[in-house]
């Protein structure tokens, strides 16, 4: 089965050379990019869909994500939009509801993210466990997310459980929850900040996760300076996320790596912290993705479009490099080269855009512009 889309105004990520194309068509063939070029070029195809001059992009790829877990926690954000700062500690109000709910709510609840995610243009899904904290409960929310998502990370490292030692804590994490998740996921993260794990735990965490198999990717510098990211660059992790809080050092160093500087500016808008510095990463040559970090507590909007315009508005990204860091810029956090742009044998991921440009996302922050998805060449 193949797809001509065709009359497309502008077609982005799917060539080498010029990352936007105008007055192009794109094939679908089966799950694949099967061809991108001029409109006058293309090849026939079993059906055809006029884009009707609207821009074609590559799906976004969410590269974070906290996605199984029960409740919500409104209040707690209405009370931080009146004053009150953020705090790791509300991590253990969604433990409790979440070790309380049946499998199947929690397969409901990821469901639900994730066809909201979809409608909004995602097609490459990264999620976290995090919200259990026991053997069992952990075990089970990455043997979930591995049912429903692209990409698994285990997250037992979350914060410490109350009423638990934090050396007994650490050991238990790197022991027998990592042996029992293991299986389900391809990445290790830790969240590496004062109240939750401190450099010493994250290094041992890490070290066990890596010979357990698993891939480190941390959060790193969210609420204050620290040592996050340079173990995440000493431990190639594919990723340090968030970098709200950055030294000289740090940046130098990310620029120095192929860690990914994963900015989450939907938290910083939730939270009222202030911005990432994405100039400064962009301009030391650290690469640089965008992720939602969509999760209860710091941050519950599972829009790439409302980080996309974040990214412009409030971090002085263009729209060029914001839509690139959440296209490939994701990819890249996921070390994945089959998604993220559309050259020929990617992954027919695409996104039809009801406007003529890539622009139009930032420009028109808050509007539904999502005309049309396909993941692996099946409509969404
Ligand atoms: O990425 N920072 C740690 N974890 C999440 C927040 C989780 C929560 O508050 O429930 C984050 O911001
Ligand atoms: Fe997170």
């Amino acid at each position: 089965m193949s797809i001509l889309i065709t009359n497309i105004g502008e077609l982005v990520g799917a060539d080498a050379e010029r990352w936007v194309i105008e007055d192009a068509a794109l094939v679908i063939d089966g799950d694949r990019i099967g061809w991108a070029g001029p409109v006058a070029a293309a090849p026939a195809a079993d059906e055809v869909v006029d884009a009707g001059g609207r821009a074609v992009l590559p799906g976004f790829v969410d590269s974070h994500a906290h996605l199984v877990f029960a409740g919500e926690r409104a209040e707690e954000f209405a009370a931080r939009m009146s004053g009150r700062p953020y705090a790791a500690g509300g991590i253990r109000t969604t433990v409790a509801k979440t070790r309380a709910a049946s499998d199947d709510e929690l397969r409901a609840g990821v469901r639900r993210l994730v066809a909201e995610m979809v409608r909004q243009g995602t097609t490459t899904i990264e999620c976290k466990s995090g919200y259990g904290l026991t053997v069992a409960d952990e075990e089970r929310a990455v043997r979930i997310a591995a049912e429903l998502v692209d990409e698994v990370t285990y997250l037992g490292a979350h914060v410490v459980p109350n009423g638990t030692d934090a050396a007994d804590y650490v050991r238990l994490v790197a022991g027998e929850m990592l042996e029992a998740c293991a299986p389900y996921a391809r990445w290790i993260d830790v969240f590496c900040e004062r109240g939750a794990f401190d450099a010493d735990q994250t290094r041992e965490i890490l070290a066990a996760g890596r010979a357990a198999g698993l891939i480190p990717r941390l959060h790193a510098n969210q609420l204050g300076h620290g040592p996050g990211v340079r173990l995440a660059v000493e431990y190639d992790a594919a990723s340090a996320d968030h970098c709200t809080f950055l030294s000289d050092e740090d940046v130098a160093a990310l620029a120095d790596s192929e860690t990914v500087a994963t900015l989450l500016p939907g938290v910083e808008f939730s939270t009222r912290q202030p911005y990432p510095d994405a100039r400064r990463l962009i301009d030391a040559g650290a690469k640089v993705a965008l992720a939602t970090d969509c999760n209860p507590g710091s941050c519950y909007t599972s829009s790439m479009a409302f980080c996309v315009a974040l990214a412009v508005r409030e971090m002085r990204m263009t729209p060029e490099e914001a839509v690139r860091a959440a296209t490939e810029g994701g990819a890249r956090a996921l070390r994945r080269t089959d998604v993220g742009h559309l050259r020929p044998g990617a992954r027919a991921d695409v996104l039809l855009l009801d406007a003529p440009s890539h622009i139009h996302l930032a420009y028109r922050p808050g509007v539904p512009q999502v005309a049309r998805v396909w993941r692996s060449g099946l409509p969404a």
